[in-house]
């Protein structure tokens, strides 16, 4: 029977292995179909922001509620993974409780804490369930945000019900579990009670032992796979963030969010134009740009393509854009969300043509993200300040409005207006440079 138990495991294991492998390459390669930018700088600083961001959840606390609720699941989640370690360990090896021998009542104490952690993250987690579909907090409700309709706002609590249910399995399967010790079921080594299970004990009251083996057995495989389809649609969902925020804030901007990434031959043909500096004569640095701006995902760096999966749906930039606020189209949120479903599409559709992207007449810009939504963004950098997770919205916008007028010629007439302007009198408005300190005459005659 043990035999059969290691065998099915191991044919388990494996095949999540190669599903999660399979779907991280894929992931992978289409982040890779972004176009190339150096952030390989500074790796002492770069290595400091991401433990201060992802491992520390600096600006998680920028909410403390929500920073501390986060930090119990957060915590949990990392450290129940050590008894995780141990049940694959049991699971390949056909052992039950491997470490206990070893680590003796050591071991009665660590189980006790994962437990303790384990009721936080049910609490947590029941909590914030309540929040999405009880107390209906606003930014994630589908009827103000349109792009939080039926998947996201799906996975938002299944991924919440699932961490739940899990918890309830491994701390019935702790309790079944000692009350076989206490029966002196072979196999089951004594470990004495642990801290929260023991409460739990009296549900057993009156089972017999093959019952209790049957329930400890199916709570035992119940937990197990449930992490192993967890570790499969973690990659499908939103939570794709507990594995990317690591590597998202390693590689996050660390210039001032007020700076824009210039385009070097616009700066360099103003240049020209000013009389700052020469055309070139070389052929090579005359080559004319493919592509102004971005017009579909592969055109945006691969890391605003990381942005976009690492993306929690959290809809704090959204909460925060003052476009958003006034009623306009635009949600930097959706923006994310965008750029991920047009990556999964073009994932889809290298998947089915062995592995190349064969076009399919569509793009980020138009398909996926309208005109409007675009041209509402002020620039006012709010969105980036509020991401935990150090996500640039605003690089996307711009690229894909520098597309829109350079390359297309679609911007609005009143921006025009200011363009010439800008390009005549070095001002948005139609005044002369002369005439700009027009207004103070009065005071001069007053003085
Ligand atoms: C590694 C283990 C992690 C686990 C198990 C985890 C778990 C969760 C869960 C369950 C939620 C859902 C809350 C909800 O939407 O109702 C959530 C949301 C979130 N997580 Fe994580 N997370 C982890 C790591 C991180 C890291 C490293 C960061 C980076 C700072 C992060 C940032 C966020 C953000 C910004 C949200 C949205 C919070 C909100 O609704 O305001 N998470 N996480
Ligand atoms: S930069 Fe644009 S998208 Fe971001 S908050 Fe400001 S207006 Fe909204
Ligand atoms: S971009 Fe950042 S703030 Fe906005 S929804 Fe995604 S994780 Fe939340």
């Amino acid at each position: 029977m043990a035999i059969i138990q290691q065998i099915i495991f191991l044919a388990v294991l494996g095949t999540v292995g190669w599903l999660v492998f399979k779907r991280a390459s894929l992931i992978r390669n289409t982040i890779l179909l972004g176009r190339d930018e150096d952030r390989t700088d500074q790796p002492g600083l770069r290595f400091a922001t991401m433990v201060r961001i992802a491992f520390g959840q600096k600006k998680m606390f920028d909410r403390p509620l929500i920073g501390v609720m986060h930090f119990v699941v957060y915590a949990g989640f990392l450290l129940i993974n050590i008894e995780v370690l141990e049940i694959v360990l049991d699971g390949i090896l056909g052992h039950h409780r491997l470490f206990a021998p070893f680590l003796g009542s050591f071991y009665t104490f660590l189980i006790g804490f994962f437990e303790f952690l384990a009721v936080g993250v049910l609490v947590t987690c029941s909590i914030f369930l309540i929040r999405r579909a009880v107390v209906k907090v606003e930014r994630f409700q589908p009827s103000r945000h349109k792009e939080m309709n039926g998947w996201p706002e799906l996975d938002g609590k299944i991924i919440l019900l699932f961490e739940i249910v899990l918890m309830i399995a491994i701390l019935t399967m702790n309790a079944a579990d000692t009350v076989l010790q206490e029966i002196g079921s072979t196999h089951y080594t004594p470990t004495g009670d642990f801290a929260f299970s023991q409460f739990l004990k009296p549900l057993f009251t009156g089972w017999n032992e093959t019952s209790l083996i049957v329930y400890e057995r199916f709570a035992w495989w119940f937990h197990i796979l449930g992490i192993f389809a967890f570790a499969v649609y973690v990659t499908y969902s939103k939570h794709l963030h507990i594995a990317l925020a690591f590597p998202n804030t390693y590689f996050s901007r660390l210039t001032p969010k007020g700076e824009m990434n210039n385009m070097p031959d616009i700066t360099k043909e103003v240049k020209i134009m000013l009389g700052l500096d020469t055309p070139d004569t070389t052929a090579a640095e005359n080559v004319i740009p493919e592509r102004f701006g971005a017009k579909d995902a592969p055109d945006l760096s691969w890391k605003n393509l990381m942005d976009a999966y690492s993306c929690t749906e959290c809809g704090r930039c959204t909460s925060a854009c003052p476009a958003n606020l006034t009623g306009k189209k635009l949600s930097p949120r959706k923006i994310m969300m965008d750029t991920r479903d047009r990556l999964e599409d073009i994932g889809r559709n290298m998947q089915t043509n062995g592995g190349k992207f064969v076009e399919d007449g569509k793009n980020l810009m138009g398909d996926y993200i309208s005109n409007e939504e675009i041209l509402a963004c002020t620039t006012c950098n709010a969105c980036v300040q509020e991401c935990p997770i150090l996500i640039n919205p605003l690089d996307i916008i711009l690229q894909l409005r520098r597309y829109k007028i350079m390359d297309e010629a679609q911007a609005p007439g009143s921006w025009n207006a200011m363009f010439q302007n800008l390009d005549t009198n070095q001002a948005p408005w139609k005044f002369s440079p002369g005439d700009r300190f027009n207004w103070a005459d009065h005071l001069k005659n007053e003085a």
